[in-house]
């Protein structure tokens, strides 16, 4: 197992994002864990990318149940349909908002959250839960970096 992260600071964030595609598959290699494989998850994401608060939601019946996340302390349970991550369950879409106060009903964990991604992660083509990650600034995630997010996603499907 890989315990130290290879990050090159002068890479983009959509690079470092891919980078540690290798990496996160080697530190999840033979662990059959979900909760451990996606601790280590966004703690990778948190040290490579840097993000306000990533973390991932559950899917637990019509709700989403706060999983592991790095960053301020964040709301337990959302309904489906409910804020950006209810949403892109519901509709089984990535959902990028360079603005969280222009999005109907976002739920504001934290007054400092500016804009936000949401991805859906799948085990058996269902909606298993979302990756969320909140930056403080606004339109601070680009349409490249949510790519490599949902590209490091699929390749971690059957393990988180
Ligand atoms: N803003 C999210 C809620 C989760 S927190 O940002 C951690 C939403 O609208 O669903």
């Amino acid at each position: 197992m890989a315990e130290t992260l290879h990050i090159d600071p002068s890479a983009g964030r959509a690079e470092r994002c891919e980078a540690l595609i290798p990496q996160l598959l080697a530190l999840t290699e033979g662990e059959p864990n979900f909760t451990a494989n996606q601790a280590n998850v966004v703690a990778a994401l948190r040290e490579a990318l840097g993000w306000f608060w990533i973390g991932f939601y559950l899917v637990e019946g019509e709700e989403l149940v706060l999983g592991p996340f790095q960053g301020p302390i964040a709301c337990t349970r959302i309904k489906k349909g409910k804020g950006v991550c209810g949403s892109a369950w519901a509709q089984n879409q990535v959902l990028l908002v360079p603005d969280v106060e222009q999005f109907p009903g976002h739920i504001a964990c934290s007054s400092l959250s500016k804009s936000e991604v949401v991805l859906p992660f799948y085990r058996e083509d269902v909606v298993a839960g979302v990756l969320d990650i909140d930056s403080e600034h606004l339109n601070d995630i680009s349409e490249a970096e949510a790519q490599a997010l949902q590209k490091m996603l699929q390749a971690l499907e059957g393990r988180i």
